[in-house]
């Protein structure tokens, strides 16, 4: 139940879903954690529920895709719990309806890829300095399974910007071992967070389900768990790496 103890996280996207689960079991693990998102109730309520079981948070609000933004958080954390050890950029998601690349605009595009491999470079940027300054550190990125294996269905853009994040994260991990950080990414396929309970049809869950050799769909908690175990020492000789967390649905 200590995994974590002594370390202070940073899980952007953690107001809900997949984030929200990371940020608990960070806590429960005795890490100081910050919450993050935009919608000030949500994330209220993954606090309360941290700190009603005991766990230490702090909540902050940022857009992820403006510089600006994140590093008044950091400084906020910085005067508040003290600097990160582990940093989880999760925030993102699919801002792209699936179809032919010529009917994806301009704005879909850009939205895509500033939600989620530019907000990632941001996050990382603005941390990292600090993490070589003290020669230690532990960063999780979060890409899909959309940028494992081509599918006729996929958000192309989003695809895109995932698998960026995904060669982002292996030079990162080539850069920063020598200052003793380490970074991951993990690729999660269809997790049954509340949004994608009410987005994606009872049929389709369905059909998805067949899809996976392990015949369910994932939870937040099998991301989250995947996360723990990347951000604790357990995992100290391993950085680069994508894991993918998808019920055998992706073996690459
Ligand atoms: N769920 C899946 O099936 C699945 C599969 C593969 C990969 N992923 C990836 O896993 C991550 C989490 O997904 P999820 O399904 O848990 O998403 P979700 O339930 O939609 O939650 C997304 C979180 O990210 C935050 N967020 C998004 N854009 C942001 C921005 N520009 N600035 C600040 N906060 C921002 C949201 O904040 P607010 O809601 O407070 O605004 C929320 O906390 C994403 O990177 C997603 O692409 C998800």
């Amino acid at each position: 139940m200590d995994l974590l103890k002594d370390k202070t996280a940073l899980v952007t996207g953690s107001s809900r879903g997949i984030g929200a689960a990371i940020a608990k079991l960070f806590a429960r693990q005795c890490a100081k954690v910050v919450v993050h998102g935009r919608d000030g109730a949500a994330l209220s309520a993954v606090r309360g529920e941290i700190e009603h079981a005991g766990g230490r948070a702090m909540h902050l609000v940022a857009d992820m895709t403006k510089f600006s933004d994140i590093e008044a958080m950091r400084c906020q954390i910085e005067q508040e719990l003290g600097p990160i050890d582990i940093l989880v950029a999760n925030a993102g998601g699919s801002f792209t309806k699936p179809g032919p690349l010529e009917h994806t605009s301009e704005d879909e595009w850009r939205a895509s890829l500033d939600g989620n491999l530019t907000a990632t470079f941001l996050t990382i940027k603005t941390f990292l300095p600090g993490m070589k300054e003290r020669r230690a550190g532990n960063i999780i990125t979060i890409s899909s399974a959309a940028a494992r294996r081509s599918h006729a269905g996929s958000p192309i853009p989003y695809a895109a910007a995932k698998g960026g994040i995904e060669i982002l994260t292996q030079d990162l991990a080539v850069q920063v071992g020598p200052y003793g950080i380490r970074a991951n990414c993990i690729a999660p396929e269809t997790i049954l967070t509340e949004r994608n309970k009410q987005r994606i049809p009872e049929a389709q869950q369905e059909a998805l389900i067949n899809q996976h050799p392990m015949r369910r769909l994932g939870t937040p908690e099998d991301v989250a768990d995947a996360a723990l175990y990347l951000a604790s020492d357990n995992a100290r000789w391993i950085t680069g790496i994508v894991l993918d967390v998808a019920g055998g649905a992706v073996m690459v």
